[in-house]
């Protein structure tokens, strides 16, 4: 297929718009710039950038963002019958196909959220970005709104900035704010780039200020935004680019 026709086709430019962006040296396919009109590519193997960002040609492949609500396990199946990821994506008749391990690959979830913790999960059938960004090294940014009991203290940033000892060693946050407060509690915005088990909760427990509610709003720059709780939407091109990047591929 023309190249032109492929970006048009996975919906990053009109066919007109996606030729001036070839004309401008602005698109690589497998790692070298095409210049030329025409340049026939199968986008099933073909890994193709636009300024430096990896675009998705495999329509097989399944990236959304669900709002996970309060109360459901990240996971695609329970043993013991509680509510799961798994039941949302039946229940939302989200590609059964994937779900059910068909001839496009398993549906899996891009690591967890605590039951109790809301907001932003990914989801896909492409191991290799997946993977990596469940991998240690990759740890990609995720911001976090924690609400708590009480008002924080004008240094708390500053202390959560410069690192905290858990049991299971040193955490620290990259940015923190204090988002709003009211008598009696605070809601704070925390940004870090790991994801050991309860790692947000923990450290605000340490500091004295034990979380009450939890949401991821974002995972590198992938937003959350207004999507309804146990709602999944598809990720456009930028986000799932920008995942890629953000994990070197
Ligand atoms: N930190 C937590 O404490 N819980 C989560 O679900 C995610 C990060």
């Amino acid at each position: 297929m023309r190249l032109q026709k492929v970006l048009a086709q996975a919906g990053v430019a009109s066919r007109r718009a996606a030729e001036e962006l070839i004309a401008a040296g602005r698109v690589s396919v497998d790692g070298k710039v095409v210049r030329e009109m025409g340049r026939r590519v199968d986008p099933e193997t073909a890994v193709v950038h636009v300024d430096g960002s990896r675009i998705v040609l495999n329509e097989d492949l399944v990236y959304l963002a669900l709002n996970k609500p309060a109360g459901i396990l990240s996971s695609m199946s329970d043993d013991l019958g509680r509510r799961c990821v798994g039941d949302l994506v039946v229940e939302r008749g989200i590609v059964e196909e994937h779900f059910e391990g068909g001839s496009r690959g398993r549906l899996f979830h891009v690591g967890r959220l605590d039951a109790e913790t809301e907001g932003l999960l990914l989801l896909t059938n492409d191991g290799e970005l997946g993977h990596r960004l469940m991998h240690p090294s990759y740890e990609v940014e995720k911001v976090y709104v924690a609400e708590v009991q009480g008002q924080v203290p004008r240094d708390m940033g500053k202390r959560l900035r410069s690192g905290i000892e858990l049991e299971d060693g040193p955490v620290a946050v990259d940015a923190f704010r204090l988002v709003d407060s009211a008598p009696g509690k605070s809601m704070v915005e925390l940004t870090l780039h790991e994801g050991r088990k309860h790692v947000v909760r923990r450290l605000m427990e340490h500091v004295g200020f034990p979380v009450q509610r939890l949401v991821r709003t974002a995972i590198g720059e992938v937003r959350l935004g207004d999507q309804r709780p146990g709602r999944f939407r598809p990720l456009n091109q930028q986000e799932i680019g920008s995942l890629y990047r953000s994990v070197g591929l």
